[in-house]
């Protein structure tokens, strides 16, 4: 892997960031809710970028000191190279410069590639949220993390 950086999402990189999206989920955020995510108050969103190109980002949100990971996503032919981890470990990072101390999280059921993912840098189960997604339903598992 060439050298990948992780900066701040702006709007220019949203059609490159939808794309991805699109790619990794069933039911994807549109560029509207990217945006409308740039800019609210208390939002992290990053993109990872390799040779000029958006190969990954995350979204997550602080709230007084809770912070929410809202999205994640590596571009199928960049995973499995560490760039998840460090998205998520640079967004828990932001999270706590803005002054969160716990972060929680869904993911499905069924993603234990996000399940380990997660709890490789510390999220724990906390429980499970009943039929949270669809298409196709199936339970979120939730999770969360004190950061020190
Ligand atoms: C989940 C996702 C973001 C992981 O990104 P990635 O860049 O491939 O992850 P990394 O290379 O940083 O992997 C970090 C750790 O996660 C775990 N992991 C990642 N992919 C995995 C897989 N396919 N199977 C099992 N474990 C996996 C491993 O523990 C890995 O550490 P290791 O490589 O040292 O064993 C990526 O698979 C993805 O975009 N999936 C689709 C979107 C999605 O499900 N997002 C999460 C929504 S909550």
């Amino acid at each position: 892997m060439t050298s990948v950086r992780i900066r701040e999402m702006t709007a220019s990189d949203i059609a490159e960031v939808t794309a991805i999206e699109n790619e990794s989920f069933s039911t994807p955020w549109s560029e509207a809710s990217f945006l409308s995510e740039l800019g609210s108050t208390g939002s992290v969103c990053l993109v990872a970028i390799e040779d000029g190109s958006v190969i990954g980002y995350v979204c997550a949100s602080c709230v007084l000191d809770e912070g929410h990971i809202l999205n994640l996503a590596v571009r199928p032919d960049r995973r499995r190279m560490g760039v998840g981890r460090m998205l998520a470990l640079s967004a828990l990072k932001g999270l706590y410069s803005l002054g969160c101390r716990t972060v929680f999280l869904e993911v499905r059921e069924s993603n234990t590639a996000a399940k380990r993912l997660y709890e490789s840098i510390g999220f724990r189960v906390l429980g499970l949220r009943r039929d949270y997604y669809h298409r196709p339903r199936e339970d979120a598992v939730v999770m969360v993390l004190r950061l020190r």
